[in-house]
């Protein structure tokens, strides 16, 4: 448990190792919402959402979209996702050379994202832009250009909203402002979190599940084999993926509620707690040889979706989006290689997720 200390003169605590980043995460002392941490100010209108609520509030939040998310409901979207990987690696086959991450790897989990919340396919490429903007991960973009984005992206919902309020479909989006409308089960503020929270996980991590995935079986060419000649090992080698470098760097902040004693350390109320979801995943404590990618290693209690009541909503479909992008990759290109001359990938910037920009 790493001391970190702000200018401010507050203290906040990085937990690295797997036992006490476990207990952290379920830990009902930590809690989310920083406004009952220590009474600062939401930063903005995006984080009124289940991701920084306590409860009851997180349970409400949460449970307006889990319906969406259950196993069985992502099972049925098999053959349909199947579909996609199939055309998107078709439409690719014209060229040599793709970049697997623009081409590949971003745009299968935004076309299933863009389909369960109702985006219209025109606009899809626009959310792509405002997405990296809220979390910070393009290189190429000035301040002022974030600032435009988010202006944009306020103005885009809003609309889209008010066209949802007069003409509601069956998707996430129409229930969503169904449930604004009916008053006390979500606010505008609310609708708002949770919605651009939606779209944030849905255009942020899988990608990089898929693209780092990608980057551990060129990197280790006996796993690849392995995986090209038994297919069905595909389950435990998107486990030792999220493992080995997972999508989701830091777990989001929490705050110690009170002043307390966790695992031998003091800490005060209002003190920042942050979890290495990488770290402890590498912790040779439950993970022998942690450094190692070994799709055959025993079922792997790995953190990459965190850990109690925030457990990622979406891991059913990231499982099965990652299991469908990799195997139809294997299969359709089984001779794929980095471009020659390749020698380094640019990491994306920012604390969130860990990804790289390109793959050629
Ligand atoms: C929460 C990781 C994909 C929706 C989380 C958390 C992690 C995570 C670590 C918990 C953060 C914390 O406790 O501080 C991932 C990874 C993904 C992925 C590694 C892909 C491989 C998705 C997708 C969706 C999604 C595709 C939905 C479309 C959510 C939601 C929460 C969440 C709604 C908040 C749950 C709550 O607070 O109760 N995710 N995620 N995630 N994730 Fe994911």
């Amino acid at each position: 448990i790493l001391n970190l200390k702000f200018p401010d003169g507050r203290y906040g605590w990085l937990i690295t190792r797997y036992d006490e980043a476990v207990a952290a995460l379920k830990e009902g002392r930590f809690i989310k919402d920083i406004t009952k941490a220590y009474g600062a100010e939401h930063t903005s209108v995006f984080s009124t959402n289940m991701l920084f609520a306590d409860p009851p509030d997180h349970k409400r939040l949460r449970g307006l979209v889990q319906k969406g998310f259950t196993p069985q409901r992502i099972a049925d979207m098999r053959s349909h996702i199947q579909d996609i990987a199939d055309t998107l690696l078709h439409e690719a086959s014209a060229k040599d050379t793709i970049n697997l991450i623009d081409e590949y790897a971003f745009k299968l989990p935004i076309i299933v994202i863009s389909e369960i919340l109702g985006v219209p396919t025109e606009d899809q490429d626009k959310f792509r832009v405002w997405s990296n903007s809220i979390i910070g991960a393009s290189n190429r973009e000035t301040s002022e250009e974030v600032a435009q984005h988010m202006h944009e992206f306020i103005a885009y919902l809003k609309d889209w909203f008010a066209k949802v309020r007069e003409n509601p479909g069956d998707d996430m989006i129409s229930q969503l402002v169904m449930a604004e409308d009916q008053g006390d089960r979500l606010s505008e503020q609310e609708l708002y979190g949770v919605v651009t929270l939606m779209i944030i996980a849905g255009h942020e991590t899988t990608v990089n599940l898929i693209g780092n995935g990608v980057l551990a079986l060129l990197e280790y060419p006996e796993q690849r084999k392995l995986l090209q000649e038994q297919p069905e090992l595909i389950h435990g080698a998107i486990e030792e993926m999220l493992r080995y470098n997972g999508p989701v760097e830091f777990s989001t902040s929490r705050w110690a509620a009170e002043d307390m004693e966790f695992h031998g350390v003091q800490m005060k109320k209002g003190d920042l707690v942050v979890v290495s979801l990488n770290s402890a995943n590498r912790d040779a404590g439950p993970f022998e040889h942690p450094d190692l990618f070994d799709i055959t290693r025993e079922k792997s209690q790995h953190l990459a979706f965190g850990r109690g009541i925030h457990l990622c909503l979406g891991a059913p479909l990231a499982r099965l989006e990652g299991e469908i992008a990799i195997n139809t990759l294997l299969r359709r290109y089984p001779h794929f290689e980095l471009q020659a001359g390749v020698d380094e990938l640019r990491w994306r910037p920012g604390m969130i997720v860990r990804g790289v920009e390109e793959i050629p």
